[in-house]
């Protein structure tokens, strides 16, 4: 009895928190929501008025939104965004909208000139598959792998990336460059495994991520940003960056992708190194004397003008999203409490863009290249992206219900 009166205190007690929390966490969704419809509204205003399909991708210091062609790499992040909208408002006027910018984005299935079609298609087509079971969609899922496998090399075992034979990348002397974004990409061909019964384009996911284990590492858990292989025999050539401050640092959204993709890639194969892979990087981050009390990274943990710095808060809301979903692997605690403090702070003023401001984007104070001068502090589509998809995340977790797709849970 002396044990159980305690014990008994201590349980309501936590009971107790955890209903303040979790009254707490939705008060912060239910504003969240409202600042998203209140943006996506202005902006598909626009888009609506002008008469056309436009696709913006990130707004300058006055607000000039910047809108973008459907064979960049963040064409498929703006239909993302509406399609989380339609999940966590229910409000009929979004299907449509988010049907006509995915629609909108039909011929990228057959774009084979980068490795980016699995953002993408995935954003745009394999969410609205996810929320409308549209199997046109799935059509369209299963062509763009068909095109992505085309970037495959046999002999490094790897897609490649970028071309080497224009733009930038054809100065820096590389073969076959991989970066560690080309993680992320993998969930497409999973998935068209399992709408194809194909399993060729399982094993050119499994080769990659197989490949990137091997390279890509560091003994901290960091990541670097690009391998280069040799298309001869498959060694690596070279490790190194493009977009992080030196070829030897941790450049923030890497180690975002890194994470979120060898979570994702854990859950279509149980492959418990991948799964080994997601929390080393966790622990680099989440250990890291670099990370600021708000949990929102510098740009790159090496940058060498900490504390002023630029934050990446892209990265912060990718690494909030895959967080919920490593949290479903794990008996450690402490995943989904990280994601919840990022949640919270991209939640606050200081990341969370007031009504009419930020170019109608959602989130503030990301950086797309800051070695290419592009995009330092401004707002990104597929941070409001990840974002919102951390949001649906909790609250599917706030609501017991699962978010991970059908047979995936
Ligand atoms: N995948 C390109 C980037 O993260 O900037």
């Amino acid at each position: 009895m002396k044990l159980f009166i305690p014990t008994l205190a201590l349980a309501a007690t936590l009971f107790a928190a955890c209903g303040r929390n979790n009254s707490a966490d939705r008060k912060m969704l239910s504003n969240d929501i409202a600042r998203c419809t209140a943006q996506l509204t202005r902006q598909t205003d626009i888009i609506e008025a002008s008469g056309e399909v436009l696709i913006p991708r990130t707004a300058d210091s006055r607000g000039e939104i910047e809108y973008v062609p459907i064979d960049d790499w963040t064409s498929g992040f703006f239909a993302g965004c509406v399609w989380y909208e339609y999940r966590l408002t229910g409000q009929p006027k979004w299907l449509p909208l988010a049907e006509k910018y995915t629609v909108h984005l039909d011929s990228v299935k057959y774009l084979s000139w980068h490795h980016d079609v699995g953002f993408m298609i995935g954003a745009s087509y394999l969410t609205g598959y996810r929320t409308t079971g549209d199997s046109r969609y799935r059509d369209v899922i299963v062509e763009a792998a068909r095109s992505l496998s085309t970037r495959f090399r046999p002999v490094a075992g790897i897609i490649q990336s970028w071309n080497v034979d224009r733009g930038w990348q054809s100065q820096r002397g590389w073969e076959c460059p991989v970066i560690i974004d080309n993680m992320m990409n993998l969930e497409l061909l999973f998935e068209a495994s399992l709408f194809s019964g194909d399993d060729s384009f399982r094993r050119i996911a499994v080769s990659h991520a197989d490949r990137t284990l091997e390279n890509h590492f560091r003994p901290d858990g960091s990541s670097y940003h690009v391998v280069d292989y040799s298309l001869a025999d498959g060694t690596v050539r070279r490790r190194c960056t493009a977009q992080g401050y030196a070829d030897s640092s941790a450049w923030a959204r890497g180690q975002a992708w890194a994470l979120y993709g060898y979570t994702m890639c854990y859950r279509y194969t149980r492959d418990s190194r991948y799964l080994a892979q997601a929390e080393k990087v966790y622990d680099f981050i989440f250990s890291n004397p670099d990370l600021p009390a708000d949990v929102v990274p510098y740009w790159d943990f090496d940058a060498p003008d900490k504390p002023t710095a630029p934050r990446d808060a892209s990265a912060a809301a990718c690494i909030a999203s895959a967080l919920y979903e490593l949290s479903l692997y794990s008996s450690r605690n402490d995943y989904a409490a990280s994601a919840d403090r990022i949640l919270r702070s991209l939640s606050s003023p200081a990341y969370l863009a007031a009504e009419g401001s930020n170019g109608n984007f959602i989130l503030m104070h990301s950086v797309g290249s800051i070695p290419h001068g592009q995009e330092i502090d401004v707002p990104l589509n597929y941070a409001d992206y990840y974002f919102m998809e951390a949001m649906w995340r909790k609250e599917q977790i706030l609501n017991g219900k699962s978010f991970l797709p059908e047979g995936e849970r």
